[in-house]
């Protein structure tokens, strides 16, 4: 379906790593109108298996610039991301898009679900772009783990926030990614479910948050200041 028959070799011949996630004094400036805007500011940041983990800090800081660098979704100005002991520096756009696909799931703030596809359909696309034939079982599989299994078949305008949140969850995690990038999920109960997911199934999840209650369900809290850590 795509063009990335070299990568998988490439990606699943490496070994499993410890740290899953290393960022090294990464630098991310964003120009505009001749402008340039230090989003982050030597970041160093490392992540093990099954680790839940909070980013907190006011708008602004640089909580989703680090989750799609994380994600290798960008690319930073300087540093480094290695994400599976890969040095995603060294990809070429296939090898990253194949990266991507299998080791990583996102959850973006506004969910994103397409709408012209049902609930199963878009938890099952991931798993279409990955090439497999019959995704259907797992799709079904990862919508009743999210407690979704009778709405499978519903198309997204027809739910809830807080379902929709929980859709875009299935569909992250339906690939079985090896860490999860959450940005600014919302609700105890959602904190719930990511905080089981990174236990049972040892998925690595960094997520970035306002809510103050987030710390009582991660292991650690990184808080960003200025595209700095500061604690
Ligand atoms: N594409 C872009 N082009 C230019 N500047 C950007 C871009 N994306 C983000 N920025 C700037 O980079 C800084 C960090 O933004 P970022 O989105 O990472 O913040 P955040 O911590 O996620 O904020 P929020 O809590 O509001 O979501 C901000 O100053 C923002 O204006
Ligand atoms: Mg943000």
């Amino acid at each position: 379906m795509d063009n990335t028959s070299t990568a998988p070799s490439l990606l699943s011949a490496a070994p499993p790593v410890s740290p899953l996630l290393s960022i090294e004094r990464v630098v991310k400036d964003y120009q505009t109108d001749g402008e340039s805007v230090r989003a982050l500011d030597e970041v160093t940041l490392q992540m093990e298996s099954g680790e839940f983990v909070a980013l907190v800090g006011r708008s602004g800081c640089g909580k989703s610039t680090l989750l799609h660098l994380a994600g290798a979704m960008d690319f930073p100005t300087s540093g480094h991301v290695r994400l599976n002991g890969v040095a995603t520096d060294h990809l070429d756009e296939a090898q990253l898009t194949t990266l991507r696909r299998e080791k990583v799931g996102f959850i973006f703030q506004s969910f994103q679900l397409l709408h012209t596809l049902s609930v199963v359909e878009n938890v099952e696309l991931p798993l279409l772009l990955a090439g497999h034939a019959h995704p259907r079982p797992r799709a079904l599989d990862r919508l009743a783990e999210v407690g979704l299994a009778e709405l499978a078949h519903r198309m997204p305008h027809q739910l809830s926030g807080g379902q929709m949140q929980r859709v875009a969850i299935a569909r992250a995690l339906v690939h079985s990614p090896r860490i999860l990038l959450a940005d600014e999920p919302t609700g105890t109960a959602i904190l719930e479910l990511l905080r089981e997911i990174s236990r049972d199934q040892k998925t690595a999840i960094l997520m970035a948050t306002h809510s103050t209650e987030a710390a009582a369900f991660v292991d650690t809290t990184i808080r960003m200041r200025d595209g700095r850590i500061v604690d």
